[in-house]
């Protein structure tokens, strides 16, 4: 069994069908935990679409699914020659980039698909460039579970039996290609014989706490207890909290940490109550092009705010919002970051360096 047909929750896959050619798959995480839907598409555009529109989220999913996008764009193009295939993927590639800014996995990804088709233009045809994109796109697919594991045992050697863990969104396997960064740390912990608790937070607007940790966790039969974000403070004032594991969506070279918004306010409180702030998080969310908080930050619509997930309007219909998806938390407020690679501890500017070169 390939170590993708061992996941327990599959959110995204690449389905090889013979008779009308592949198809990209991936589980709606809009609808859960109401309903397991599942989606499927053989055009890169809607592929852009779910993302934008947060049928798939988190940043390594999002990674994941535009690789497939453009292994989509490939195989349908019905490009004839090399030039006109390079130009076709050009085209998907500036679709699927505009989808969601902040996520450092997508770009990664992208340009990971695109270098390997240029490469490929050098001394292969359209076939072979076709067949390289798929391929490329199906290692990141494998890559990133195997990151996640890797991260997550070695995540693990930082918990301690009886711990409660408090985190932030969704960095389980919803948010990656199926087994989790945060939430890998606190399943290899598990597999290693630690009792541990999970605090999740709501997480608002979209609730990826509350809908997605939540459904992801009592599936799992993890102890998992909910609170809304305002809550952080007071459970952590009152000794509640032993450490805090979050994902990331982009760190910077020096060590600033994007991350669900409301990530920085518990890591600031965190630093107040002496508990421990982890993030963990693949290599591939690394930006070494960027430092300090100069990460771009995604704005989203301002019914998010005024509603419940569409639902409810919770206040007056055309009240001015601000809705930032995420915020940035500064490196001398993490305690470390857990990646495949190992443990990076401050000063950051000299750990992330020596990780890379390493
Ligand atoms: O807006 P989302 O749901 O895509 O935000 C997701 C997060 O902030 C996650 O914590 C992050 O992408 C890491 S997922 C392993």
């Amino acid at each position: 069994m390939s170590i993708l047909e061992k996941l327990r929750v599959k959110p995204l896959e690449w389905i090889e069908d013979k008779l009308d050619g592949p198809v990209f798959r991936w589980l709606d995480t809009r609808q859960l935990p109401w309903e397991e839907v599942y989606r499927e598409t053989r055009d890169y555009r809607r592929v852009a679409q779910a993302i934008k529109t947060m049928e798939i989220r988190g940043a390594p999913a999002i990674g994941v699914a535009a690789a497939y996008g453009l292994a989509l764009a490939a195989y349908y193009s019905e490009a004839r020659s090399v030039d006109e295939l390079l130009a076709r993927l050009e085209e998907a590639y500036k679709v699927l980039a505009s989808t969601r800014p902040t996520a450092y996995n997508l770009f990664w990804a992208l340009n990971r698909v695109m270098s390997k088709a240029r490469e490929a233009a050098k001394h292969k045809g359209v076939d072979g460039i076709v067949r390289e994109v798929i391929e490329e796109a199906k290692k990141i697919h494998i890559e990133d579970v195997e990151a996640n594991i890797k991260l997550g045992k070695i995540g693990a050697k930082l918990i301690e039996d009886g711990d409660t863990i408090l985190t932030h969104c969704n960095a389980g396997a919803l948010a990656t290609a199926g087994y989790g960064t945060a939430e890998g740390v606190m399943r290899a912990a598990i597999e290693e014989g630690k009792r541990i608790k999970v605090i999740a937070t709501e997480t608002r607007p979209l609730l990826q706490g509350a809908r997605l940790t939540v459904w992801e966790l009592v599936k799992e039969g993890i102890e998992v207890r909910l609170i809304t974000d305002n809550m952080v403070g007071y459970v952590m004032y009152k000794g509640l909290v032993d450490k805090v594991i979050v994902g990331a969506d982009r760190i910077t070279v020096d060590g600033y940490v994007a991350n669900k918004i409301g990530t920085y306010t518990i890591a600031v409180l965190a630093y107040r109550h002496r508990i421990p702030f982890y993030v963990a998080a693949p290599t591939s969310t690394f930006d070494l092009s960027l430092e300090g908080d100069s990460i771009p930050i995604e704005e989203r619509e301002a019914d998010e705010v005024r509603t419940i997930l569409g639902k409810l309007l919770i206040t007056v219909p055309d009240v001015p919002v601000y809705n930032p998806a995420f915020d940035i938390t500064p490196p001398e407020l993490v305690t470390a970051i857990i990646t495949e690679r190992g443990i990076v501890t401050p000063p950051y500017t000299q750990s992330i360096r020596k990780l890379f070169k390493d």
